[in-house]
């Protein structure tokens, strides 16, 4: 059973996640992906809506060549992998700017834990400038984000936004009030 671990913030799943989880079913029979819980950043969404939309849009890429699992994990990666008897850590590289960061984590690691191997694997070049990070920014300026992000995370994008403006927006007018 090669059982690997695929962490990641995912916030939000984009095309480059998917590209490598499908690339990853090729080489593992269980994938599964394991959402950080950070305290320590303010996330867009929240763990619970992060879980539920992978949990929809992995569904269609194992298409029954492995078993994709989705979780969200506390603490170091490690001992998450450990507990999940998985003995590998999927890691996306876009470019040599990805790789020392990468290289850095991946080491330390297997200082940690030497029986955990680290595998890096490359997305589709159509993927290799794509990350959560400007997928978020984009779509927040008013960008199209079509064809990076599955159809599903544009739709709940817009709804979070739409929701997040009005939450704000309430907050605001409570505030005028006092
Ligand atoms: O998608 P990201 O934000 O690049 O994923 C980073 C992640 C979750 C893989 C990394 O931050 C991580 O493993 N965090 C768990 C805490 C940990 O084990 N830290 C030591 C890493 S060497």
């Amino acid at each position: 059973m090669r059982r690997a671990i695929y962490p990641g913030s995912f916030d939000p799943v984009t095309n480059g996640h998917l590209d490598i989880i499908e690339r990853g079913c090729k080489l593992f029979d269980e994938i599964i992906i394991g959402i950080l819980v950070n305290p320590e950043k303010q996330p867009f969404f929240t763990v619970e809506e992060r879980r539920e939309m992978l949990g929809e849009v992995v569904q269609d890429i194992a298409r029954g060549r492995c078993d994709v699992r989705v979780d969200s994990f506390t603490g170091l990666l490690v001992n998450y992998a450990v507990a999940q008897q998985a003995n590998v850590i999927v890691r996306g590289i876009r470019a040599i700017s990805d790789y020392e960061y990468e290289l850095q984590m991946a080491l330390m690691n297997r200082r940690l834990e030497p029986g955990i191997e680290t595998v890096f694997m490359m997305p589709a070049e159509t993927y290799s400038y794509v990350s959560s990070r400007l997928v978020k920014e984009v779509f927040q300026l008013g960008g199209t984000i079509s064809g990076l992000v599955p159809p599903l995370i544009e739709r709940r994008m817009k709804e979070k936004l739409i929701q997040n403006r009005t939450e704000r927006g309430s907050a605001g007018s409570e505030t005028d009030h006092t």
